[in-house]
């Protein structure tokens, strides 16, 4: 299945096995152009693994915050010997030595020319054209050896056509807002039409201090050649965090070739800039690291796999993960899909807090588009990272664009299965057809996505978007293990246990708005958990209590 915005560029030549059909001559010169291919080899013990995370993640556990080593995670997710030797024959059989892409080396990696890599899996790879320009390189179909089939989970690229979702658009305001600074705790009235930091540490009682330990590291996940800019953040913090140096920065990562270029200033992402205000203007003094992933592949998908074993190859991962891209699922295959998300359960299970934005589009996806049936986006369908929905208004509703439903791939974990009984028992026969109701659902919580002022390229301006919302409550989330560190106890990672439990009355429900989409009016949010806002917002104070402080 690929995206319908998808359309055969041209065709690369298909220089073996079958006899090039009249009307699919090649529209391009033949080309031998290397892929770097990808094989998942079927892994130890997923199950076990899954086991092991709501083990150490669920509050009350004998378990709980006894988060698992590096060796220990790989124990589970390292390729079965069997299968390994399986594949490596017949790689080598083919002539092609592999090398390991990931730290359990389940992964295997080559470079061939497509014309071997057509040969191999019997695939057609092609040239395909996205409506906006972007080039992909997939086949429609492939094939493995039958007696591999139990040893190979995921091909990569093959018939994956995911691209990630794009930034934010930026609106310039006049003049900076007059909400810099904090004196009380009330909620200056400027927050209903601009949002800053001093507005979140109002609205969701944020504190503007902390220990700054450096074993809690915040990580910002970079993608598509977005940067994010010092000067832009210098800018920022002298406006809205007064009280801290505004030379506070962040630390740069890189993989894949990433960079981060300050110069020209303009090249700075609308993205990068706001992920890394609303991380280092908020979580600070945690330490917070801007991992910048290259622009190789463009697709997003090799970088999404890419940054997750880039920490799993860490003795100490970050505490937090917070993205702000995303896919629609239905650009996945169920497979790469799983895999991905298998990725997040085993960073989850060495205790990281892994958040993403739920996605632009109401219920049609990752942004606006037209749809019979809603659209799930991804990672957020996956039921071990923590999904992050938009609200707007001092009194807080839902924010209209802020994605939520339920995944057509993965099942609802039984975490949820309660709160989400009791939302659709309430739903009644609403949107009936349109959703899956087995699915796992999102978004799990929310926090503040329009009208956020951000700096950038040495104006000031606001962004919407649950963009905005993952990275907020990332910072609640960040400084909270500073406290939790700083007490001598475990950092939080994954969540969701005990969001659904003794996190939920920690959370301020958010129970009016809607997101709609598909030519419906999608979702309304309600009291409870709901598919627009999840279990609502951030109360720190309250936060702070339901973990044990
Ligand atoms: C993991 O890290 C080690 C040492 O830091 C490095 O040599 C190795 O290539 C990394 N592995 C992966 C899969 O990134
Ligand atoms: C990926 O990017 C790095 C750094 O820019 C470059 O050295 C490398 O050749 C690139 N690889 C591919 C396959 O384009
Ligand atoms: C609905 O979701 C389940 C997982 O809960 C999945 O197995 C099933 O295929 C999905 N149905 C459709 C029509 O996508």
């Amino acid at each position: 299945m690929f995206s319908r915005a998808f359309v055969a560029a041209c065709l690369l030549a298909v220089a073996y096995a079958k006899p090039i059909a009249r009307s699919m001559q090649p529209r391009c010169r033949p080309t031998d152009t290397v892929l770097t291919v990808k094989v998942q080899v079927a892994q130890n013990d997923i199950a076990g693994l899954e086991k092991a995370l709501m083990d150490v993640s669920t509050p009350g556990n004998a378990l709980y915050g006894q988060h698992l080593t590096k060796e220990e995670v790989e124990s589970y997710t390292a390729p079965k010997a069997e299968s390994l030797d399986a594949v490596t024959a017949w790689l080598k059989e083919n002539d092609i030595e592999a090398s390991s892409a990931s730290p359990a080396g389940d992964w295997l990696t080559f470079d061939v020319p497509v014309s071997k890599a057509n040969e191999l899996f019997d695939a057609d790879y092609t040239v395909f054209k996205h409506t906006d320009g972007q080039e992909l390189i997939r086949t429609l179909s492939y094939s493995i050896p039958k007696d591999l089939a139990a040893h190979i989970d995921v091909v990569h690229p093959s018939n994956t056509f995911a691209v990630a979702s794009r930034a934010p658009v930026f609106k310039a305001v006049q003049a900076q807002s007059s909400a810099s600074n904090l004196t009380s705790r009330a909620v200056p009235s400027s927050c209903a039409s601009t949002v800053t930091p001093a507005c979140l540490q109002a609205m969701y009682g944020i504190p503007t201090t902390s220990s700054g330990k450096s074993t809690n590291v915040l990580a910002v996940s970079g993608f598509i050649d977005q940067w994010a800019n010092q000067a832009d953040l210098k800018s920022f913090l002298t406006s809205f965090r007064k009280d801290i140096s505004s030379s506070t920065t962040f630390t740069l990562q890189t993989l894949d070739g990433g960079s981060n270029p300050q110069t020209p200033r303009s090249n700075a992402g609308i993205e990068a800039n706001l992920d890394i205000q609303y991380t280092v203007g908020l979580a600070s003094p945690v330490p917070v690291h801007f991992v910048s992933v290259g622009d190789n592949n463009s697709d997003g998908i090799d970088g999404f796999l890419d940054i997750v074993n880039f920490f799993l190859n860490m003795s100490t991962p970050p505490t937090v993960l917070t993205t702000s891209y995303g896919f629609n699922e239905p650009d996945l295959t169920s497979s790469m899909a799983n895999s991905l998300c298998n990725a997040y359960m085993s960073l989850g299970a060495r205790g990281t807090s892994i958040l993403f934005a739920s996605g632009d589009g109401g219920v049609s996806g990752s942004q606006s588009q037209s749809c019979t049936t809603f659209i799930p986006t991804f990672p957020s369908g996956c039921p071990f990272l923590t999904s992050v929905g938009a609200t707007t208004g001092i009194t807080e509703t839902a924010a209209d664009f802020s994605s939520g439903g339920f995944s057509n791939i993965f099942a609802r974990p039984s975490y949820q299965s309660s709160a989400v009984s009791t939302f659709l028992t309430a739903l009644g026969s609403t949107n009936s057809g349109k959703f899956n109701t087995t699915g796992r659902a999102f978004p799990d919580v929310s926090a503040q996505g329009e009208n956020v002022e951000i700096a950038w390229d040495a104006q000031f301006g606001t962004v919407d978007g649950t963009s905005c919302s993952s990275p907020i409550f990332a910072s609640v989330i960040a400084l909270l293990n500073d406290e939790l560190i700083a007490a001598g106890k475990s950092p939080l990672g994954f969540l969701n246990p005990f969001l659904y439990t003794t996190g939920a009355s920690a959370l301020t429900d958010v129970t009016s708005g809607s997101n709609p989409g598909c030519n419906t009016n999608g979702f309304t949010a309600r009291a409870g958990w709901d598919p627009v806002t999840g279990l609502g917002t951030p109360n720190y104070a309250k936060l702070r209590t339901a973990v044990g402080l």
